[in-house]
């Protein structure tokens, strides 16, 4: 059995916490990269003491707390030294225009001038102040030298006004520190990923569909981003957020709609991963007014296109990744999948097993190639996107 692979395990993450109302998000942050088994060391500015207590931040990060430049005069050094990135969450206007200016007056200023490695700003603030065009210069600078910025999102902001300014959420501040971590051995590869149920109606108002939630198939998406593809996302009926930073983001709603939309998108195309379940049928018609429940209902199906048998047909294919979902072990059915849809991998998942399956946030995966087949533990959806990632690029060098 093969280990799961987690992006930040052993990676030391340098955080500055600057003094805005999103401050609070820091330990939120700081669990989540625990999560992912990274090592946090927590860098406080004296404003945002304002607004967290410094023994919150060491009781969630484990380490000691940093603060004053001159309680140890070497660790502006010794800190960014050991550190593999530097994230600033909350970034305020002061820290970022002390950063694009070079300015070195606290130990966090001081530590990001000396660091030189990958670093990720979230600024948070004002909308008006985030609007202000030294603010906005300030930015482009940093960017210019390759400082990697996440959000400020839009929403109503703790001055009680909307606009834009909001600290990026911290599952999209994880992204881009995983992201800025990650290898980008998919770059230049364009990708189609579909995900989600489709939906097959039977009048204007029902329709059949099945559970799936799309959760493994944006978990896939995500991890072909981090890895530097231009990804186009072929979604049904989703309440997942959108993957940032994709080529295209495609809505449908039919099995032949999704066919349709993978065909239209796939000239150029280096890897198809079909890890949607789009409904096998659907209603032979479809009423166009609502069926009266006084009406006697005989349904009548027919078969809905077979994507990934399609694609499997054709002579110059792009790599096809299939997943096979099924009720038991039935790792039989699976590379029966794989020769029969003439796929490079099929990926098994029982979904009847603990923890895998519909709408949780792990799976438990097998992957089935000609040659050979790798199970893996339960994990989480994004590990098993990264295992998946891993043997697609292995079978493109092979
Ligand atoms: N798939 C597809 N087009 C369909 C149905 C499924 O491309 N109309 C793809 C899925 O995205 C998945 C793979 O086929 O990658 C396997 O789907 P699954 O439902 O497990 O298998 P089926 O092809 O429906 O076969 P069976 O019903 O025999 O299990």
């Amino acid at each position: 059995m093969k280990n799961r692979k987690k992006l930040l395990k052993n990676k030391n993450i340098l955080l500055g916490v600057t003094g805005g109302v999103a401050a609070y998000k820091a330990v939120d942050l700081i669990r989540r990269l625990k999560d992912e088994e990274a090592s946090v060391t927590v860098i406080m500015t004296d404003a945002s003491k304002n607004f967290i207590t410094s023994l919150s931040l060491e009781i969630a990060s484990g380490n000691r707390v940093y603060s004053d430049l001159f309680d140890n005069p070497m660790s502006h050094i010794n800190l960014p030294r050991n550190a593999d990135l530097m994230v600033v969450a909350p970034a305020t206007a002061n820290m970022i225009g002390k950063f694009a200016g070079g300015i070195a007056d606290d130990l966090l200023s001081t530590c990001l001038l000396s660091f030189n490695g990958k670093v990720v700003i979230a600024p948070s603030m004002n909308w008006r102040m985030y609007e202000n065009p030294i603010v906005q210069e300030n930015l482009e600078r940093l960017k210019s030298i390759g400082i990697v910025q996440v959000g400020p999102e839009k929403g109503t902001l703790a001055c009680g006004e909307e606009g834009v300014g909001r600290m990026a959420e911290v599952s999209e501040i994880m992204e881009t520190i995983k992201s800025s971590l990650s290898s980008k051995d998919l770059s230049k590869k364009k990708i189609i990923v579909t995900a989600g149920p489709t939906r097959e109606y039977l009048d204007p108002v029902r329709f059949i569909s099945n559970r799936s939630s799309g959760k493994m198939g944006y978990a896939v998406a995500r991890a072909c981003i981090r890895r530097g593809a231009d990804v186009i996302l072929i979604s049904g009926h989703s309440y997942l957020r959108t993957p940032g930073n994709l080529k295209s983001f495609i809505s449908v709603e039919t099995s032949q709609e999704m066919r349709d939309a993978v065909f239209k998108n796939l000239r150029g195309t280096d890897i198809v991963i079909m890890a949607a379940a789009p409904a096998d049928f659907s209603p032979e018609t479809k009423r166009k007014t609502k069926i009266d429940k006084m009406d006697k209902l005989n349904i009548h199906f027919k078969n809905t296109p077979d994507i990934l048998l399609e694609i499997g047909r054709l002579r110059n294919r792009p790599l096809l990744v299939g997943f096979a979902a099924e009720t038991g072990n039935r790792l039989d059915r699976a590379r029966t999948k794989l020769l029969q849809k003439k796929t490079d991998i099929i990926v098994f998942n029982d979904v009847t097993s603990p923890g895998s399956g519909f709408d949780v946030d792990t799976n438990r995966i097998t992957i089935i190639e000609k040659n050979k087949e790798t199970p893996f533990p339960l994990m989480t959806k994004d590990e098993a996107a990264e295992a998946i990632m891993d043997a697609v690029v292995n079978s493109l060098q092979g």
